[in-house]
Formats: structure tokens, C-alpha cells, sequence
């Protein structure tokens, strides 16, 4: 059935401007004044901004680490997503040394399929070069995935060597596909990490003490030269640190295709969260780790100034209970990652363009328009446009509401942001057309999300590394 959303004042990375949107089909189809409502399904939306869907690029649903699985998987994680105004997610596929990339494939289809409430694909980790993983890389472009993840830490779980990452950026160069790096010195963490358990110190903020801002500034400032060696195109992930910007914004100053993804937690929590009592510390432990007050500045000027492009979740969810308290007693065996998929959006838009840090239509490309372009998605998703995919955010700028475990859909027991205020909430959200969350309330279904083959790298998106303008 047709719908019209009247009333409404349309964003996008460009514009701001007043305009009934037409839906058949799935996608956009007019965009004006006086458009016809006959045989459409009338959605008013005044008062409200229309966002085009939030894309999140960095999610770990139902992924096995540390000794454990995360919470959300791929119907809870993305039903909270929904709520918080995401409608398309690309999750991280593990492989494992020696098995085939397509086995890891399959299992990443398998946990989805079924599940999913809004549409995802996959980013496929590298954890190894031979022959056998040269042999699938062309086959597994052409399914789709056409962003590669190489971890630079994690070092006898993840850690891939300098080598492995050098040929996967030369790999991804010829087949046209961005490696994505989690950029910390994994040797340097686990002789930091060892050197601390010897002395006693297990406590949460040893995990924060042990993986400095030097360590992920060095990782990302190696990545950023192998890149330029290889003359081909990274994306860093989950940035965290002044030290790590400063490397990303000097390799794009000399002309290099490097991006910088942050993530909300960077910009407004901080190192002293690890010290909470009775463990708790223990619900905030990331890697990288959260960072001294200061850096947030940094991060907010960085994605203003276009230093830094667009915000993940990371979410990778793990209850307080029974998971993050494995690591009583040894923080290297707290499963690192938290709940950010719900609240990704909200804590920009209210601690970014209510406060002043960011524009409206900065909100936008950060949280959708500039991952769309990176990752192959663009048209399709990513604006509000004739033709692109009704993927549509009805928000109202002035909800006020109190982030909380109590009222959140995360599976997980806990939510980083409790009792924070934010303003800004989506009120509807539809995927392809039909709603997922209609005036606050589920009403999708599992498995109505599909999977999305994404472009090569810079196909048809002109140029990638053109100049974001300061807005
Ligand atoms: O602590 C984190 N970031 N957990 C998720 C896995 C990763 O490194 O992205
Ligand atoms: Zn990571
Ligand atoms: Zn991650």
C-alpha cells in the first residue's frame, strides 16, 4: 500500500526542507507539495524532522568472545536498533584459521536470516593470508562483501601480523573492497597486561591502564603508512584518542584514503567510569578503552571538522551478571564490548546538534549518509531521495527522555548511558516502506529484514575522498 508522510521537515547530509515524501513500493517515490493522496495511507509528521535511516557500520551480534556469546543477537539487537532510529546494520563476520570463508559466511547467514527485523550485511574479518583465502576473495566480493576487518589487537584470539595486514590492503586495492582496522599494538597490550596481573592489579581500570592512547595512536598511525605503501583505502574503527586522530587527520592531509569512524561512548563517557565500585567498573570496559575527559573535545572537533566521518555502535553486549563478571578478579577476563546499538543516534543528536557541536546535517552524514558512500550502499540507503529505499526516520527534536535498562530492548542487563537526559527521540521508523516502530511501539517481525550485497569501494559514488565541507 501506498503511504504519504505530510508535514514533515525532510534532512538529509545536504538540505533541510519542508516536503511530503511518497512511498510505493518500498521506496521513495515523489518528493514535493500537493503530492496525491489517493489509494496512500496518510502519515503526519508534524513537528517531526524525516532522517534518512541511521546505518550502523560496527555491530557484533551473536558473536562468541571472551569466553562467552553476546547478549543481543540478531532479532533483539536489531529490534533495538530499530528503536533508536537505525534500519540498516553491517555486522562483523569471524572466520577462524583454516576454515573457508564461506563456512564463516554461512554462519553468519544462518544467525540472521530469520532474525533479523531491518536489512544488514557483513564485514568479513582477515585473520589470515594464503592461498586458499586469495582463491575466495573474488567470490566473496561478489556476494556482497566488499569491506574487510583486520584486528591489530586481540593478540592469540584476532591479531592478525603487519603482513597479513599489508596484503589484504594490496587484495583490497585490486578487488575493491575498505579494510577496516581495530588499531591498538596487541604485543605491546599483552606485555602491559602481564606486567600488571604479575603486581596484583586486576582490577577494571588496569584494562583501561594497560592499553594507553600511544599504544592505538602507534597502531593507527602503522596502519595509516602500510595504506599508503599499498596505495590503497582504510577505514579505522571504534577511534578513541587524540593520539589516533592526529594520525588519521595527517595521513588525509596528505591526500591518503583514510577514514575514522568514533562511537558514542568516546565522546561522552570517560576513563573514571572504570572506577566504579563493586565491579561495576567492569560494565564500561572497551577496547579501546574509555579515555580522560579531555580527548572527548578532540573527538567532537574531529567530527566537525571532518577529521573523523562517521559513528558506530560497537555494540557487542554482555550482561553484568554472569558475563562481565568473569573477569572478578582478572580484568582480562571481562568480555570487552558494551550495549550502544539503541542510543547511538539519540546521544548525537542530543549531545551533538542540541548542544551546538555538530549540524543538523552533519547529524546526518555521520550516522548515515557518509557510511552509505564507504561502504556501497549509496543510493539505495542512506538519503531521502526518489528511488532510494523508503528507510525513513520520523523524529521529534523536542521528546525528552531518561536513557535506562528499565526501559531499553536491549537483551542485555545493564545500559552504559543510565540515567542520562537526552532530547531527541525517533518516533516512527520504517525499513523498505513499512514500519518497524509505529508511535513508539514494535510492530515489525523477525526475518522481514534482507541482506544487502554492497557495491565495490568507490563505485559510483564519484570520488570518496572529496572535501567534506565544514559546516
Ligand atoms: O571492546 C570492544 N570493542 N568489543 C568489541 C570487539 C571490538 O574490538 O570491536
Ligand atoms: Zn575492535
Ligand atoms: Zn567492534
Amino acid at each position: 500500500m501506498k503511504k504519504i508522510i505530510v508535514n514533515g521537515i525532510i534532512v538529509t547530509a545536504a538540505d533541510t526542507y519542508k516536503a511530503d515524501v511518497l512511498i510505493e513500493n518500498g521506496k521513495i517515490s515523489a518528493i514535493g507539495h500537493q503530492l496525491s493522496r489517493e489509494d496512500a495511507e496518510v502519515v503526519d509528521a508534524n513537528g517531526c524532522y524525516i532522517f534518512p535511516g541511521a546505518i550502523d557500520p560496527h555491530t557484533h551480534l551473536d558473536m562468541p568472545f571472551g569466553g562467552t556469546v553476546t547478549k543481543d543477537d540478531f532479532e533483539t539487537g536489531t529490534m533495538a536498533a530499530a528503536f533508536g532510529g537505525t534500519t540498516t546494520i553491517i555486522d562483523f563476520c569471524l572466520t577462524n584459521k583454516g576454515e573457508s570463508l564461506q563456512n564463516s559466511i554461512q554462519t553468519w547467514h544462518d544467525k540472521s536470516k530469520e532474525k533479523a527485523v531491518i536489512d544488514y550485511s557483513f564485514h568479513l574479518m582477515i585473520g589470515e593470508i594464503n592461498e586458499a583465502v586469495l582463491n575466495e576473495l573474488p567470490q566473496v566480493i561478489e556476494e556482497g562483501i566488499t569491506s574487510f576487518k583486520v584486528f591489530m589487537a586481540y593478540k592469540n584470539v584476532f591479531q592478525a601480523d603487519d603482513g597479513t595486514l599489508y596484503r589484504t590492503l594490496i587484495e583490497a586495492k585490486k578487488l575493491g573492497a575498505l579494510v577496516m582496522v581495530h588499531a591498538e599494538n596487541g604485543d605491546v597490550i599483552d606485555y602491559l597486561t602481564k606486567q600488571a596481573l604479575e603486581e596484583g592489579k586486576t582490577e577494571p581500570i588496569y584494562h583501561a591502564l594497560t592499553r594507553p592512547p600511544e599504544v592505538e595512536g602507534e597502531a593507527t598511525g602503522r596502519a595509516c603508512q602500510l595504506t599508503a605503501l599499498a596505495d590503497s583505502q582504510l577505514y579505522v574503527v571504534h577511534v578513541s584518542c587524540a593520539e589516533a586522530v592526529e594520525k588519521i587527520a595527517e595521513a588525509r592531509n596528505k591526500g591518503l584514503d583514510v577514514w575514522g569512524e568514533t562511537c558514542p561512548q568516546y565522546l561522552v563517557l570517560d576513563r573514571s567510569y572504570l572506577e566504579k565500585p563493586n565491579f561495576e567498573g567492569a560494565k564500561y570496559v572497551w577496547s579501546p578503552p574509555l579515555r580522560e575527559k579531555w580527548h572527548q573535545e578532540v573527538l567532537w572537533n574531529a567530527l566537525k571538522n571532518g577529521q573523523l566521518q562517521t559513528l558506530g555502535s560497537d555494540q557487542c553486549s554482555f550482561d553484568f551478571k554472569g558475563q562481565k563478571e568473569l573477569g572478578r578478579g582478572d580484568f582480562t577476563k571481562i568480555p570487552n564490548g558494551g550495549p550502544i546499538i539503541e542510543d547511538r543516534v539519540s546521544v548525537l543528536f542530543s549531545e551533538g546538534v542540541k548542544k551546538g557541536r555538530i549540524s543538523l546535517n552533519q547529524f546526518v552524514e555521520i550516522t548515515s549518509t557518509r557510511i552509505a558512500k564507504l561502504f556501497g550502499l549509496f543510493p539505495q540507503k542512506g538519503t531521502v531521495a526518489v528511488g532510494s529505499d523508503a528507510d525513513l526516520v520520523i523524529f521529534d527534536p523536542t521528546a525528552e527522555r531518561v536513557i535506562s535498562a528499565a526501559t531499553h530492548h536491549m537483551a542485555v542487563d545493564y545500559n552504559a548511558f543510565e540515567g542520562m537526559r537526552v532530547t531527541g527521540e525517533p518516533v516512527s521508523v520504517l525499513c523498505r516502506g513499512e514500519f518497524v516502530v509505529r508511535d513508539k511501539r514494535f510492530v515489525g517481525k523477525p526475518g522481514y529484514g534482507t541482506y544487502l550485497k554492497r557495491k565495490k569501494y568507490g563505485e559510483d559514488t564519484l570520488k570518496q575522498q572529496e572535501t567534506i565541507s565544514i559546516q
